[in-house]
């Protein structure tokens, strides 16, 4: 092909259609992912398998679409979701010790979640909360100042609601 052939527009034309196709379904996607998360509280591959066919995105590309951004979890997580602030300032005011313990208590480790499925425990950098100092956040429920006491407060009120949702 001749250089001076080349319909510049036309050529420009091609690769914006091809750009706002990738941009179309890539925006269906995130907000697909969100959905489902929002469905089973992470993404069942199974569910991106399908997903996959659906939008004709490979199962690779959505993988590393998702693993970008931190909201979005591969295997299922607890119903209730605990996270212990490890910043400095509560770090300082034994924030590790509270994590340490629930460790103990509930036999999992940062990241893990229960058999069960009753709890996920993480740890996060900062609630930005820290005059509240050492901060443990249950869902969407915010516990500041945790000393001894709360802190057992808090895993007889955890291990109360695993028995409760046994029943
Ligand atoms: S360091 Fe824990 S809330 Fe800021």
């Amino acid at each position: 092909m001749e250089i001076e052939t080349i319909d510049v527009d036309e050529q420009i034309g091609e690769v914006r259609t091809i750009l706002r196709e990738s941009d179309k379904k890539r925006g269906i996607l995130i907000h697909a992912l969100q959905k489902i998360q929002e469905d089973y509280g992470y993404l069942p591959e199974d569910v991106l398998r399908k997903l996959s066919s659906k939008l004709d995105i490979s199962l690779a590309e959505i993988y590393s679409v998702a693993s970008f951004y931190k909201m979005f979890y591969f295997t299922p997580r607890g119903k209730k979701i605990v996270k212990v602030c490890l910043g400095t300032a509560c770090y300082v005011r034994g924030s590790k010790k509270v994590l340490n313990t629930l460790e103990e208590e509930f036999g999992i480790k940062d990241g893990e979640t229960t058999p069960d499925l009753a709890l996920t425990l993480e740890t996060v950098g900062c609630f930005g909360c820290c005059g509240l100092a050492p901060v443990t956040v249950i869902n969407e429920e915010v516990i500041g100042e945790i000393g001894p006491k709360k802190l057992e407060g808090i895993i007889n009120s955890l291990k109360e609601r695993e028995e409760d949702e046994a029943e």
